[in-house]
């Protein structure tokens, strides 16, 4: 059985056929699919989601640094800390910052991966963080924040071979996805150096799809497509990489 650890199936792009894409998965032994949350336009589809297939689909509770403004942030942070209160999430996610398309709110994104990670540290739930052009600010929070309890996975991590050790040895695991298949993205090498002890497996859908899918719409069934790729790169078998990865993911996120 694989996981895929990072998928937004309730975003509109599967409006038309949300249900068919969970069936593929299934078809393709993609058993599992956690559903991190954006902002509060998500909660709502994303829990019906989770209560429509409770066997497969499970809920993160957090606020995504893109969704992090000024005006609107104390109230998104209120949501998540209330909804956190019901329980029911495996995860906080997806939190941290993101200095791709704009850094005016970089001090607010800050405070908020700061306030979701205490929030995570209280309910003692792992993070999914998201750094985008932002390995260092996320990493200075991390380590200033961080204790035993806080466990975690970056995300599509983004980083080099060092950046990757310094996450390993602090406990993290790194997410990977259809970027493995991009040549020239420099992941291959430290997919490669790593190995598989350490990775667990998401597609981010409906982003970033592996090739041969490359710039169309991802869907967790595409999660062997990756799951081959770094069997490929660390030479050994699709299998191993599917026990090894979905153990990893079960203990993470605390799975049945
Ligand atoms: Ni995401």
């Amino acid at each position: 059985m694989f996981i895929d650890t990072h998928t937004h199936l309730y975003l509109p792009e599967f409006e038309a056929d949300r249900h068919e894409a969970i069936a593929r998965a299934l078809s393709e032994n993609v058993n599992l699919m956690l559903l991190p949350n954006i902002d509060n336009t998500s909660w709502e589809p994303m829990l019906g989601l989770c209560a429509q297939f409770p066997q497969h689909c499970f809920a993160m509770a957090g606020l995504h640094p893109t969704s992090v403004l000024p005006e609107t942030v104390e109230n998104e942070l209120e949501e998540v800390k209330n909804r956190l209160g019901n329980g029911g999430f495996v995860a906080i996610g997806e939190i941290g910052i993101d200095l791709y398309w704009d850094k005016t709110h970089q001090a607010v994104q800050e405070e908020a991966f700061r306030f979701q990670l205490l929030l995570a540290k209280k309910h003692k739930l792992p993070v999914a963080i998201h750094v985008r052009k932002s390995f260092d600010e996320v990493w200075h929070i991390l380590k200033q924040e961080s204790n035993t309890d806080l466990k975690g996975v970056f995300h599509c991590f983004p980083g080099n071979l060092f950046q990757a050790s310094q996450v390993i040895e602090a406990g993290f695991l790194l997410g990977i996805g259809g970027v493995v298949t991009f040549k020239n993205s420099g992941l291959q090498e430290v997919v490669a150096a790593v190995g598989p002890e350490h990775l667990i497996l998401e597609t981010d859908a409906p982003f970033l799809a592996p090739t041969p899918y490359r710039g169309k719409r991802n869907e967790p069934a595409y999660i062997p497509l990756i799951a081959g790729k770094i069997a490929e790169l660390c030479k050994i078998s699709l299998v191993e990489v599917e026990e090894i990865t979905t153990q990893n993911a079960v203990k993470l996120f605390g799975l049945k």
